[in-house]
């Protein structure tokens, strides 16, 4: 079959759901995926033809699209700060907003001379820490999570990147632990049950609950927690990052200030929402 005509099939099938210009990329992922054909190869070569093997494959990955499977998890990575990293319904789908918190944390400290001690906490697929240690070389950096299958894709992740991040199993919210640290940074889950209308079906049905909802009485019990150990194990000046739900930046401020944070910073993320803050200790 020609190539261009299973363009064409993705598009009566899907568009509906989607939209034409999704469903052209999704096309061009998969096509890159799975056969290594860059998305220039129809304006070259418009009578490409595909083999019955490749259609099985391609034709596989349109039958989980239409069940709104998400494409990451069809294809089993994602991006993320220009690195690929592998995903599976166990972890949390890294999302763009994460790169800016990601960003900030390597502009405020890429200068630092001596090396710097990171706790990411909650850190599902591994993304944060992975990414930071590639731009911040010096840096010990460690990773935990409650669940152990999020913490084999960031121990996977850590594999293909060649990174030397130590994860380990922990509950934010009852947690023993002896070592300080110069950063915490944390995405932790902050969406409210109520804002579930808001949000796409396919990350609902696809992606885990655990990583992100909280019960709408008490949508800060990650953060009370997290806030909490910063500031008995962040070392003098040490910061704290975090992501935070775009409703409730007031609250986190005044939360950060109760533990004696100062130098508190709150960022917009692309959409404009608050969506990052940031507070000094001692
Ligand atoms: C919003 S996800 C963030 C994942 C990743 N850091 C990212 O930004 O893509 C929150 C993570 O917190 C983890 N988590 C949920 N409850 C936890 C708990 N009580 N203790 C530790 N980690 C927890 C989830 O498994 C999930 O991986």
């Amino acid at each position: 079959m020609l190539l261009r005509e299973i363009k064409n099939i993705f598009h009566s099938e899907l568009d509906v759901l989607y939209g034409k210009d999704e469903v052209s990329s999704f096309f061009y992922m998969l096509i890159e995926h799975y056969f290594n054909l860059e998305r220039f190869v129809l304006a070259i070569q418009p009578e490409l033809v595909i083999d019955k093997e490749q259609e099985t494959v391609i034709f596989n990955a349109l039958a989980e699209l239409k069940l709104e499977h998400p494409i990451q998890h069809i294809i089993g990575s994602s991006h993320f700060m220009d690195m690929d990293f592998k995903v599976n319904p166990h972890v949390l789908i890294p999302r763009p907003e994460t790169e800016e918190l990601v960003r900030w944390v390597i502009e405020d400290n890429e200068k630092a001379e001596l090396p710097l001690a990171i706790l990411d906490m909650g850190t599902g697929s591994g993304c944060i820490p992975i990414s930071l240690t590639k731009y911040l070389p010096n840096a010990n950096i460690f990773g935990l999570d409650i669940s152990l299958d999020a913490l084999e894709v960031a121990q996977e992740n850590n594999k293909i990147h060649g990174t030397k991040v130590e994860f380990f199993q922990a509950d934010i919210l009852n947690l023993n632990h002896k070592n300080n640290y110069d950063i915490i940074v944390s995405n932790p889950p902050y969406v409210r049950e109520l804002e579930k209308a808001e949000m796409q079906k396919n990350v609902i049905d696809h992606e885990p609950s655990i990583a992100l909802f909280v019960p709408d009485e008490d949508p800060l019990k990650f953060y009370r927690a997290i806030v909490n150990f910063a500031s008995r194990h962040l070392n003098d000046k040490g910061s704290l990052y975090l992501e935070i739900n775009q409703y409730l930046g007031n609250e986190m401020i005044e939360f950060l200030q109760k533990y004696e944070f100062h130098t508190i910073k709150l960022k917009q993320d692309i959409y404009g929402n608050d969506r990052m803050l940031k507070g000094i200790i001692r």
